[in-house]
């Protein structure tokens, strides 16, 4: 009997997307043919170039694949090039149209500070040492998608509406991911709202607590979102699970990126019922796209994710880990790493390292 392959829909997208996309995909190819892995990879247009392409950011054909296989692997979605289109075919309505197919309502990010590090950190190594949680962001609803959404110029004086909307079976969906993250790791959930002024934060905060019930051995305590952000700088080493709606994940996991010393190190899963979405955190830095200067290892990291929680091969995703960490405490540098008197490595670099590190056993 012929082993049935993983199936993934590759879509570089713009900036510094494909770049990075073809570090992981290297990578990707190393280590699927030390575990035996059968693999199936298939390359579609998203973002600005699918406006390109078909003028449009999800085309059809990128949208079919995606609902026939078994993971998909993104590498960055935005050109300013798409700035002035109208909001639906903005390059980003791709991803936000993408995230909706798919039905990815829980997004996990998570962030640790890597030894080799330390000194790369905007806080003092004592403070970020040991820091290690993750993210658990809602991706599906709140005031990325909610009704009505409007840009009104028509009157005297312009007005603009978003919708920031939540149900219960929303929440508590996303709140299973959480409490189910922090059980496999230290127990710990932090929820993240605005409770004192918010509606959708109050019903949050209630079905959060309501699912606690669910697991009575993990802790819950609730935290404001301004808090939460000071917190991230004061003390990053408290947190392990935090739990928290799409706009405010995406603000925070930012800080968290910042934090590690660079957001070219953090990545992504998204998931849901169907395939996984597995993405870099950094967005697709038009400054930097066509340089070969871009840090692959958020992609690359992104894809032991996919191996993780896509493939369910544990394995495969941690060595691809220990070899970014070991490529990391041998001194290689990205550029925006590489502090004065260091040598930086540029992309294709980084992404032979990684393989390389990957075939010593
Ligand atoms: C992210 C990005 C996206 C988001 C943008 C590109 C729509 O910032 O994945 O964090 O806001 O979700
Ligand atoms: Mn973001």
């Amino acid at each position: 009997m012929t082993k049935k392959s993983f199936r993934i829909a590759v879509l570089p997208g713009d900036g510094i997307g494909p770049e990075v996309t073809e570090a992981a995909l290297q990578v990707l190819e190393e280590v699927s043919s030390r575990f035996d892995l059968e693999v199936e990879t298939r390359s579609h247009p998203i973002g600005w170039a699918g406006v390109q392409e078909a003028e449009h950011p999800l085309p059809a054909v990128t949208r079919r694949a995606v609902e026939e296989v078994d993971a998909v692997f993104l590498g960055a979605v935005g050109d300013p090039r798409g700035d002035d289109l109208p909001p639906e075919l903005r390059p980003e309505a791709g991803l936000l149209e993408l995230r909706k197919t798919l039905d990815c309502f829980a997004n996990l990010r998570p962030a640790r500070a890597i030894p080799a590090l330390e000194e790369a950190s905007p806080l003092r190594p004592e403070r970020v040492r040991g820091m290690d949680f993750v993210i658990v962001r809602e991706l599906s609803s709140g005031l990325y998608y909610g009704e009505p959404r409007l840009l009104d110029r028509s009157g005297e004086e312009s007005f603009a509406v978003n919708t920031m909307r939540y149900t219960e079976g929303e929440i508590r969906r996303v709140a299973r991911v959480g409490f189910d993250t922090a059980r496999r790791r230290s127990g710990r959930v932090v929820s993240v709202d605005k409770a004192n002024v918010l509606e959708t934060s109050r019903l949050w905060r209630e079905v959060v607590s309501e699912i606690a019930e669910e697991y009575p051995d993990v802790e819950l305590d609730h935290m404001l979102v301004d808090r939460a952000a000071m917190e991230l700088v004061l003390q990053p080493t408290e947190f392990d699970v935090i739990l928290t709606e799409n706009l405010f994940g995406d603000v925070l996991s930012d800080e968290a990126a910042a934090l590690t010393g660079s957001i070219g190190l953090l990545a992504s899963a998204s998931l849901g019922q169907r395939a996984g979405i597995f993405e870099p955190v950094h967005g697709s830095a038009p400054d930097l796209a066509g340089r070969g200067i871009a840090n692959p290892l958020a992609a690359i990291l992104s894809m032991a994710l996919l191996l993780e929680h896509g493939a369910k091969h544990p394995e495969a995703a941690a060595a691809i880990e220990g070899a970014v960490e070991n490529v990391l405490a041998a001194g290689v540098r990205s550029p925006e790493l590489a502090r004065a008197g260091e040598r930086a490595s540029g992309t294709r670099e980084i992404a032979d390292e990684v393989t390389r590190a990957l075939e010593i056993p």
